[in-house]
Parts: structure tokens; C-alpha cells; sequence
């Protein structure tokens, strides 16, 4: 199963992915988690400790693996350099694992963006290609909104792209146009998660904001997930009912659309 989360900044897309990421572990799922936001705070999410996510490099930062697997120097232009890297062994060797989530952070590419052909765009691309169409772990993607390194070769690989909306108008047309870059690149099927909803009208606000949209169902504004945030903890750890049941009733929506 291959998931790619995404939405507006700070809606809760890293928290969403976190949590789905250690209910499939729980499922008996094999899990590789990937933060392709370069605003990257999936491991803070996941709860890993402190140290551990210390001694995390994202790859883009990686110079000597991009310069061995891509046969390029980094910062130099005009060079001839492989566009096919061998990247089959990377999701394996250089992942951090926590409580059975295997986790990648790709990182910023400086001055980069979404066409930029240097070196390290495109061993990141090449990888996320890798896992998505060719390793049968359960992926799970946490992209910002702009779906940079999603290349349309890997977008076709993926069963369900999520998008995660607070009560809001512009998280919302985010969400809109998240939709239409998807579509443009392949992506077969969306849905989308409220999140952070914290009364009545919110609630009412997204069920008619997202009238007709294969709209999953609101996670409520949450104590206990602020408390996880700001005490570093797993949620998963700390999750109570209903909380629980209604992170696990999406997550049950979630498979079944991806299987689809
Ligand atoms: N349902 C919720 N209730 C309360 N706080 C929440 C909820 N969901 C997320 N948050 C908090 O909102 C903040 C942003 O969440 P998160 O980091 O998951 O968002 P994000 O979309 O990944 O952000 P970014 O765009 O910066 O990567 C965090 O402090 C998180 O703890
Ligand atoms: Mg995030």
C-alpha cells in the first residue's frame, strides 16, 4: 500500500502520517515512513527520541552518497551524471527504524525545486520511484503541498494521495488545488481527512466545504495530541477514546479506498 499525505502547512499532515504509520505497524504491516516535506518534521511526529533524531541527515544533505550513486559532483553544473542511479538499497540501509517504522528524511534541495536536474533531485526522485513502484512495504509519504519529487512515474504508483484540511477556507482551496496537481501527474485516487475540528460549526463548515468530495470524516482538535507534541511522545502511546476509535475508523477508510 502506498500513501501520500499532504495539504496546507501545519494542518497535521506529519501528526496524521505518524499515526498512520505506527497503525500499520500494529496491522503487521511492514512500514517505511518518508518525509518529502523539506520543512521536515515527521520523525518529531513519529516521537523518536531526541537523540535519535539528532543524528538524522536527510538525504538531499547526503553529498557523498548523491556524488557515489549518481556519479556527479554536487554544486558543479554542466556535468554528465546518471539518471538512473542504483537506489535499490538505500530505503533499507539508510532509514532510521523506531517502534517498527522504518523512516527516511529526504530533506531540502538548495535552490532546487520540483525540475531542478541536479545531482540530488534526481537520486531523491529516483528513489521515491524505487519504493513506490518497486517495494511491497506499506509507504507512507508526507509531502507539502507543492508534491515536490512526486514525478509522474511514482504518482502513478500511488494507491491514495490524503489530503489533511482544517476548518478553514484556506486550507480548503490548498486542498483544491493539491487536487488538481495530482491529477495532473497521475494520481489516481484522493481523499480527504479534517483535521483540528473543534466545534459545531467546523464541523458543519467542512461537511459543506467538501460536499461531494470522498471526504473521510474530522479528527477533533486534541489536548492529548498537543500534549504528545509538546512532551515528544508516540501518540499512539498516549491516544485515548473516542480519539482513538476515530483515528482508527479513518485509518480502516483510509486501506480500503487504497486497495481499491
Ligand atoms: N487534531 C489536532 N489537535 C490539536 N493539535 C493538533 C492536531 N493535529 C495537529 N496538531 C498540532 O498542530 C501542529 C502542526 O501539526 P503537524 O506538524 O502534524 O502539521 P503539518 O501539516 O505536518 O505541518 P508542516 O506543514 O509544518 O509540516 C503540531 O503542533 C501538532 O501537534
Ligand atoms: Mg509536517
Amino acid at each position: 500500500m502506498k500513501l501520500a499525505i499532504s495539504g496546507k502547512g501545519g494542518v497535521g499532515k506529519s501528526t496524521v502520517a505518524a499515526m498512520f504509520a505506527h497503525l500499520a505497524v500494529a496491522d503487521g504491516l511492514r512500514v517505511l515512513a518518508i518525509d518529502a516535506d523539506p520543512d521536515a518534521n515527521l520523525a518529531a511526529a513519529l516521537g523518536l527520541p531526541e537523540a535519535q533524531r539528532r543524528g538524522l541527515v536527510p538525504l538531499a544533505a547526503r553529498r557523498a552518497l548523491i556524488e557515489q550513486r549518481t556519479g556527479a559532483k554536487v554544486k558543479q553544473y554542466g556535468q554528465m551524471f546518471k539518471l538512473n542511479p542504483d537506489v535499490a538499497d538505500i530505503a533499507e540501509k539508510e532509514s532510521a527504524e523506531f517502534r517498527g517504522v522504518h523512516l527516511l528524511v529526504l530533506g531540502a534541495i538548495e535552490g532546487g525545486g520540483s525540475g531542478c536536474a541536479c545531482p540530488e533531485s534526481v537520486l531523491l526522485r529516483a528513489l521515491l520511484m524505487d519504493v513506490v513502484l518497486y517495494k511491497d512495504d506499506c509507504v507512507i509519504l508526507d509531502f507539502e503541498a507543492g508534491l515536490e519529487h512526486l514525478g509522474r512515474a511514482t504518482a502513478q504508483g500511488v494507491d491514495l494521495m490524503v489530503v489533511v484540511v482544517e476548518p478553514g477556507r484556506r486550507s480548503v482551496e490548498t486542498a483544491a488545488s493539491v487536487r488538481r496537481m495530482a491529477g495532473e501527474i497521475g494520481v489516481r485516487r484522493y481523499a480527504i481527512i479534517g483535521n483540528k475540528v473543534a466545534s459545531e460549526a467546523d464541523r458543519a463548515f467542512l461537511e459543506s466545504a467538501l460536499a461531494g468530495e470522498d471526504y473521510l470524516g474530522g479528527l477533533p482538535f486534541s489536548e492529548t495530541i498537543r500534549r504528545a507534541d509538546r512532551e515528544n511522545l508516540p501518540l499512539v502511546d498516549i491516544i485515548e477514546e473516542p480519539l482513538r476509535a476515530q483515528f482508527c475508523d479513518v485509518w480502516e477508510k483510509v486501506k480500503e479506498r487504497a486497495a481499491r
